[in-house]
């Protein structure tokens, strides 16, 4: 064990209440306008930030990938993410939430605009940043960050703490001189939880935890706003986790980050988050504060995703036995609701008609769902 290592052992482990809930409550939750475009200044001038505007603004957004079918076939469209809206407010986390495959990586990547969107719309601090250049993207790039799963593989293993760290701060011209970039690489590796002398290693010389902590540091070098932390603790030791989750919790406190949080522990998603979103092939099914969704679930898909959470066995295996069938091709969705071949409440003749609009049940409760025939 390294002496890093040690300091990962040594840190808290995390509390059973829902962190920080006070910062958003019903009543100071942003509604995205009817109108979006109301809102949205397209000049791209600076302007006084508005608190009550979300950060982050995502409208309809699609991504289709095209693959070819057979030798001679045509293309067809995964439809990975499919007519999805979602916002997020400052210093606000929104847990994202859904079986494998359902198109969670591909929305956080193509809200950051790593993945090119095919239809929608992203806004960002109030600049409708979708059909921005990468010349114009640039400075943007800096606020919007990603923090991936596996810590190992998104690390350059031949350049140093200081290298990759320093990398970003480089890029954005965020020091002038070499002794600034030290001193902004010490300070930040402090601030997630390493010792300065962690400079002049190289990423296979730490744990995973550790590595994960590299990440972080990379991420807030260039002093982010809004950062996709995707399946953040998935790949590390269940030790470590509580204490990455922690870090970030703190960080988001210190820094008012925003994070749209995925992840296949429901549990972590639960503690973490300010609201959640279920997905479900490529949709947003239901989305509600997080205390809301956990206590009372309207979607029949959330409801047996969730009822999965007290048991200690991995999640797939319990998944298959709750939900009949398996999650169908995105390549081949079936019609109205998604998720109507493996519904218990399936309306014969509407659900498999029509798609659901994703609504208010209660007006004003924030808590919208996608369903014809909702649990109430
Ligand atoms: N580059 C690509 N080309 C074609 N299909 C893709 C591509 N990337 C993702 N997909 C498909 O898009 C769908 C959504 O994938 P995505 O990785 O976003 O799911 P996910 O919810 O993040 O899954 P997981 O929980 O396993 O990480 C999947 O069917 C996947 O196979
Ligand atoms: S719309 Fe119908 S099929 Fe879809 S979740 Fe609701 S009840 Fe089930
Ligand atoms: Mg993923």
């Amino acid at each position: 064990m390294t002496d890093d290592e040690s300091r990962d052992d040594a840190d808290d482990t995390p509390q059973s209440e829902q962190p920080h809930s006070d910062l958003v409550t019903s009543h100071h939750y942003w509604e995205p306008p009817e109108r979006p475009s109301d809102a949205i200044e397209t000049d791209g001038s600076p302007k006084p930030e508005d608190k009550r505007r979300p950060l982050l603004q995502v409208e309809r957004l699609a991504k289709y990938f095209p693959v070819r079918r057979g030798l001679f076939g045509r293309t067809a469209f995964v439809r990975a993410v499919d007519n999805v809206s979602y916002y997020v407010r400052h210093g606000e986390t929104l847990g994202l939430v859904g079986e494998s495959g359902c198109g969670k990586s591909t929305l956080g990547r193509t809200t950051l605009r790593l993945s090119e969107p095919t239809y929608g719309r992203i806004v960002f601090e109030g600049k409708d940043l979708t059909h921005y250049s990468e010349r114009q993207l640039r400075p943007l790039r800096r606020k919007m960050q990603i923090v991936f799963q596996d810590p190992y593989s998104s690390l350059n293993p031949r350049m140093t703490v200081r290298q990759i760290v320093g990398e970003a701060l480089h890029i954005h011209r965020l020091v002038t001189s070499k002794s600034e970039e030290e001193a902004r690489v010490e300070q930040l590796l402090v601030k997630v939880g390493l010792r300065p002398e962690s400079m002049a290693r190289y990423p296979h010389e730490f744990s995973g935890g550790q590595r994960q902590r590299i990440g972080i540091a990379r991420a807030l070098a260039v002093e982010p706003k809004f950062i996709v932390c995707d399946e953040p603790i998935s790949a590390l030791d269940v030790s470590i986790q509580a204490q990455i989750v922690n870090l970030l919790l703190d960080l988001q406190e210190e820094l008012n980050l925003s994070y749209l949080f995925i992840s296949h522990d429901l549990k972590v998603v639960e503690y973490v988050s300010h609201r959640v979103a279920v997905m479900y092939l490529g949709k947003i099914v239901e989305v509600a504060p997080a205390d809301a969704l956990y206590e009372q679930r309207h979607h029949p898909y959330t409801r047996a995703l969730m009822s999965a959470i007290p048991i200690p066995d991995p999640e797939r295996r319990r998944l298959r036995i709750l939900l009949e069938g398996d999650v169908p091709s995105p390549l081949d969705p079936p019609s109205g609701c998604a998720f109507h071949p493996r519904c218990p409440r399936s309306q014969p003749g509407q659900c498999d008609v029509e798609t659901p609009p994703l609504k208010e049940l209660t007006p004003g409760s924030h808590h919208r769902v996608a369903c014809w025939n909702p649990h109430t």
